[in-house]
């Protein structure tokens, strides 16, 4: 049976070091489902529907262009809803240090405890070891640069909302 897998997250909004787990995630799974997550915690910059188009176009300029990838939405409802949905069985978070895994380690536990998924959790590359969708929010609304961080859309995105 193929393996479905699902990368879910805020994405508000995607970094380079999210694009680079996604494209290395797609060269390992049969399909890789990338989830924008409402969280009602959170007041997002930017809307469920821009973080998805901001997703593809950062997809498309990276080159990562795998025909296995969605780019999708959970409005409401449990991620364990959307991995028996969808019948995925594999969840995927990247991790950039010890921080990263304390955050993401309770969660991994008890998504397998609702609904028995396995959480593989995929090292971020050193390069960016350091970028962060929140410092990335803050250095733009500074008017500072963040090219490096994030694709030219986002990039425009955000000196947008300025
Ligand atoms: O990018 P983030 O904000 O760190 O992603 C966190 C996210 C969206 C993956 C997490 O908050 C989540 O899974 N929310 C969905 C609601 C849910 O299932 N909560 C229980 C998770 S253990």
């Amino acid at each position: 049976m193929p393996t479905l897998a699902v990368y879910p997250g805020s994405f508000d909004p995607i970094t380079l070091g999210h694009v680079d787990i996604i494209e290395r995630c797609s060269k390992i799974v049969d399909e890789l489902h990338v989830l924008v997550v409402h969280n009602p915690e959170k007041s997002p910059r930017f809307s469920s529907a821009k973080r998805i188009e901001l997703i593809q176009e950062s997809l498309k300029e990276a080159g990562v262009t795998s025909a296995n990838i969605k780019v999708t939405e959970l409005s409401s409802g449990l991620l364990v809803d959307y991995i028996r949905e969808v019948d995925a069985k594999l969840l995927i978070k990247g991790f950039r240090n010890n921080v990263d895994l304390d955050y993401e380690l309770p969660m991994a536990k008890v998504n397998r405890d609702l609904s028995g998924i396995e959480t593989i959790f995929i090292s971020a590359d050193p390069k960016y070891g350091l970028v962060a969708s929140s410092l990335v929010r803050e250095v733009a609304s500074l008017g500072g640069p963040v090219q490096n961080y994030v694709s030219a859309a986002v990039a425009k995105a955000l000196l947008e909302q300025n």
